[in-house]
């Protein structure tokens, strides 16, 4: 969800609609605002996207006032309806609160509340939360510190911002595991939940702690702890400024983060390369005595980061030759995975923020695992929680479905794994070498795929009312298919899988039939040259039982050009490298099918960019 809090001299309303905005990729089936103004409280909420919201405000347009607050929802307790959006007041109608994430113990609180009188309206968590303030306030009449106690009430996971009407100029937030930013302006601060909310206003920002509660008002910033301690803070200056936020003459976010992958690509690996060709990573701060000792690597990720991860095993396994599994964070927390002081454990998120991994790290840190986190978000909760950080310099990326973020996590897993290699001096040294200089010219290939997708958004557009299309790919090919089968579902809304290619005649053959589009993923003819055979007959294998091939091969190779009802071609790469260049077409493709089929690009229907709940 997105939250967005402030107080200050300017329309507290157009501040929060504008951050809104900006936020509503974390999710958007339901919107609402509560402004202080003429000494009380008015609210307004809608079901659906914002635009539903603007439009109830300009209809019942809501009285000015310079101290607010504001939400976007993605459902977890209760249905996307009017009721159960954010803001909930209390009965007086004083007290409004927005939340992010889940109360576990709402259903006493709620129970106790009944039982004092309280008369709740709505279905979910938050509700409570509302109810709870009102009455702590009553009791001592300061803000902060009735947020303070509710806090030490709840349990779960919780972000928090409310405002009272009986104290005006105060917007107090509360913190525990989804994020929550503090932006300091002049006689104005801001909070929310990313700083693409107020990166227009100020790009001073202040990172709030786990546990933590902050009182706002137009000149000041108070945080501390939820015993009342004062705590401490990082402040830190925002790199990017609201252009990056913004869709710079793109129709969507996703076509612009698309095209922004060459620079994405080169951005992250800038500055870590040096002169000699080695490798310098300063983010990683695990002495290189312990990286020499590490006898296991297990990589935890969700959704395309995962993708990223399966790629990245592959690598490591190459170059270094320690045993690496990649596992879904989901399924790693709640089995007994065997973890000690010499694993190491990648996290790759963009966000930083997705609950599933979060768990997964903590889960491995606790058994005394290092943990490496790769993530795009500055100061977000997975790199603070981690031993070491590596940041891809994707820029903010918008759309729910990731693009630039993979490419550049897909690099960075490419860099600690030759880093791996590097420290432990494996044999493939010279390899390595080539691979680095390789890796310089791949932000080019990535631009010349961009330059050559126009047959391929014909080609979605032809697909548009295909009901299935599946995927198939082997050895790095294999995530690749399933990063394609992924964008597709996300995007398009239809049935898309991948599989691995050698499966294929141990069940997914079956579904082959008449004019079935399967895309077909080939490693280059080069290196490993039996993968590429293989794969060639598995092409001639589902092109014979009718099957429309779709193949992405590498310039030069002839071999696919009688199999080929669509060639798509990507430039010659190492094989390891070649999902950088491979994935382009796919993520091409769904976006087009999407828009081909009627669909939100941005903001596929069900979904959210980040999922900070389990
Ligand atoms: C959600 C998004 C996906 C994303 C996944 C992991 O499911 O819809 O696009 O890949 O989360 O997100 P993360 O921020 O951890 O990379």
């Amino acid at each position: 969800c997105g939250i967005v809090g402030y107080v200050g001299a300017q329309s507290a309303l157009d501040v929060v609609i504008a951050g809104l905005k900006r936020l509503e990729y974390r999710g958007y089936d339901s919107a609402g605002v509560a402004v202080l103004a003429d000494g009380g409280l008015v609210s307004a909420k809608k079901a659906g996207k914002l635009v539903n919201l603007e439009k109830e405000l300009v209809g019942h347009p809501l009285p000015a006032g310079s101290t607010g607050l504001g939400h976007t929802r993605w459902a977890t307790h209760g249905g996307p309806t009017d009721v159960n959006a954010h803001p909930h007041l209390d009965n007086a109608g004083k007290v409004a609160v927005v939340h992010n994430g889940i109360i576990e113990n709402f259903a006493e609180l709620r129970a106790e509340l009944a039982e004092r009188g309280h008369r709740l309206e709505s279905e979910t968590d938050t509700e409570v939360v509302a109810h709870l303030l009102a009455e702590r306030f009553e009791a001592g009449g300061d803000l902060a510190e009735a947020m303070r106690q509710v806090c030490r009430r709840l349990e779960g996971a919780f972000t928090l911002v409310a405002v009272h009407s009986d104290a005006p100029d105060v917007v107090v937030g509360a913190r525990r595991n989804s994020p929550l930013v503090v932006g300091v302006g002049e006689g104005e601060n801001f909070l929310a939940s990313d700083v693409a909310a107020f990166i227009a206003h100020t790009r001073s920002a202040i990172e709030l702690g786990q546990d933590q509660v902050v009182e706002l008002r137009r000149d000041g910033v108070t945080v501390t702890d939820f015993a009342g301690a004062p705590a401490s803070v990082r402040a830190y200056h925002v790199d990017w400024d609201a252009s990056a936020a913004e869709k710079g003459g793109y129709d969507y976010f996703m076509l612009k983060e698309i095209a922004e992958q060459p620079k994405a690509v080169a951005d992250t690996l800038l500055g870590r390369i040096d002169g000699s060709g080695s490798l310098s990573l300063d983010e990683v701060r695990i002495p290189v005595s312990v990286l020499r000792e590490v006898d296991k690597v297990v990589i935890v990720a969700c959704g395309t980061a995962y993708h990223a991860g399966m790629i990245a095993k592959l690598a490591i396994e190459h170059w270094t030759r320690i045993p690496c599994e990649t596992e879904l964070a989901s399924e790693f927390r709640y089995r007994d995975p065997i973890l000690d002081q010499r694993t190491l454990v990648v996290a790759i998120s963009q966000s930083g923020e997705t609950m599933d991994t979060l768990m997964a790290l903590r889960h491995a840190r606790e058994q005394g695992a290092k943990v490496l986190a790769i993530c795009n978000t500055n100061g977000s909760t997975i790199p603070r929680e981690s031993d070491a950080v590596l940041y891809t310099h994707a820029g903010p990326e918008v759309a729910v479905a990731s693009t630039k973020a993979f490419l550049t996590q897909l690099v960075a897993c490419y860099l600690v794994a030759l880093y791996l290699g590097q420290v432990r001096g494996t044999k493939w040294g010279d390899e390595i070498e080539a691979v680095i200089r390789e890796l310089s010219d791949i932000a080019g290939a990535v631009d010349t795929v961009l330059e050559t997708m126009e047959p391929v958004r014909a080609l979605a557009r032809s697909l548009a009312d295909k009901n299935t299309v599946l995927f198939l790919g082997r050895h790095v090919g294999y995530p690749v298919a399933l990063e394609g089968a992924l964008k597709l579902k996300e995007l398009a809304y239809m049935h898309a899988e991948g599989f691995a290619a050698g499966e294929l005649k141990h069940g997914p053959i079956a579904l082959i039939e008449k004019d079935l589009p399967v895309v077909v993923v080939v490693p280059s003819p080069r290196g490993r040259s039996v993968l590429h055979d293989k794969i060639v007959s598995n092409i001639q294998e589902i092109r014979a039982r009718g099957a429309r091939t779709i193949v992405i091969a590498e310039e030069g190779d002839d071999a696919v050009v009688p199999y080929a009802d669509h060639l798509i071609r990507i430039p010659a790469t190492p094989t390891l490298l070649q999902p950088l260049v491979a994935t382009v077409p796919l993520q091409v493709f769904a976006c087009e099918l999407a828009t081909a089929r009627g669909n939100e690009v941005d903001q596929p229907r069900n979904l959210a960019k980040s999922v900070t709940v389990e």
